[in-house]
């Protein structure tokens, strides 16, 4: 019987309602499979904003690293909107990021055949299902170059500064790669090199990583192309290779394609097993406290933590498969419910993975 350490970060807004959800799926899987789970509750975010004074206590980043993975709810709402950039919660899951080398974020968009009734493009369009792979850089481009006000021509600005070096662009791109090659071996690597020079930057480390993936079809796509491919034809995606800011925006938008923003997981992680799972959605604080948000992209991510830093895939099968029975089943929290069909709540729908499992 194995014992695995997990840190646990529910965050704000709904992140404890789906994250009570995921723990327990976890311990049910455990008590299936004969794994134990510890879990060790972290504060960050809003909720460590208000009670320690810093969305980011200084000792996040070292009992992460203590552990063997960690699952994350979602942080930020509009009770901190005010602070400044660097306080806010949405700083410091980026510093999270940052802090634990968590470069590769893989982000699967699956449509369940259950609720292509939800997706919002023409079944004919769709092809047979949308199964793709986002690879999104995630400690790297925009979102970490320089920040800044200053005086400019007219007046005040502001600045933030896109930067890619090589040996970014090669790590991540080798992550893409081999995804590709357990997939379909098809790359789309998503840039915007009309324009921008860390696009032609990205656009020519990538070609030149491919040549030690021979058996991988590559092809580069602009980002505005992008968005509206995949709003056009989506399932001629496998995967796709793109920077932080880029694969911020088409992950939404693919998440949305597949029905609901509620069943995106993803897995943020550095070479080796250690990693970061969350769902790819937000806080929500519209609908926190209501117990009705879909637990199921956390409960998805705590699967993506068996398989990829706890290397348990027969038991994170087995959660997918219960997520997929139960969708089958009709059952359906209200983001993901057709108009005029009643929804369960995030508890119900919870119990019900874990009665499947
Ligand atoms: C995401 C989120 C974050 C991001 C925000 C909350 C900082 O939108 O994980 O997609 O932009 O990376
Ligand atoms: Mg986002």
């Amino acid at each position: 019987m194995s014992d695995y350490r997990i840190a646990v970060i529910p965050g704000d807004g709904i992140g404890p309602e789906i994250m009570d959800e995921a723990l327990r799926t976890l311990e049910k899987a455990g008590s299936v499979f004969g794994h134990s789970f510890s879990f060790t509750k972290l504060l960050m975010g809003g909720a460590a904003y208000d009670a320690v004074g810093t969305c980011f206590p200084e000792q996040t980043v070292p009992v992460c690293r203590s552990h063997d993975a960690v699952l994350l709810g979602a942080v930020g709402g509009p009770k901190w909107d005010a602070l400044p950039g660097p306080e806010r919660p949405e700083k410091a899951l980026l510093k999270i990021r940052e802090g634990l080398g968590l470069y590769a974020n893989l982000r699967p968009a699956i449509m369940h055949k259950a609720l292509a009734g939800a997706c919002p493009i023409k079944p004919e369009n769709v092809g047979d299902s949308m199964d793709l792979l986002i690879v999104r850089e995630l400690t790297g481009g925009i979102y970490f170059g320089e920040h800044g006000w200053r005086d400019g021509k007219f007046g005040p600005e502001a600045y933030d500064v896109e930067r890619y070096s090589e040996t970014e662009i090669r790590r991540i791109a080798h992550v893409a790669f081999k995804a590709a090659m357990a997939r379909k071996k098809s790359l789309v690597s998503v840039d915007k090199a009309n324009v921008l020079e860390t696009s032609r930057l990205w656009r020519r480390v990538v070609s030149e990583v491919s040549a030690e993936y021979p058996e991988v079809s590559l092809s580069h796509m602009y980002v505005d192309n992008a968005a509206m491919q995949l709003v056009y034809r989506p399932g001629q995606f496998d995967v796709i290779l793109t920077s932080n800011m880029f694969g911020d925006i088409l992950s939404d938008e693919a998440s949305m394609i597949t029905g609901s923003l509620g069943m995106l997981p993803s897995a943020s992680l550095s070479d080796g097993s250690f990693g970061l799972y969350e769902p790819s959605h937000g806080s929500a604080p519209d609908i926190a406290g209501k117990g009705i948000a879909n637990p199921i992209a956390t409960i998805l991510s705590a699967s993506m933590m068996l398989r990829y830093s706890l290397s348990l895939a027969k038991e994170a099968d087995a959660i997918d498969y219960a997520v997929e029975s139960v969708l089958n089943s009709g059952m359906r929290t209200a983001d993901i419910a057709e108009p005029g069909t009643s929804a369960i709540s995030t508890a119900a729908m919870g119990e019900a993975i874990r009665a499947r499992l």
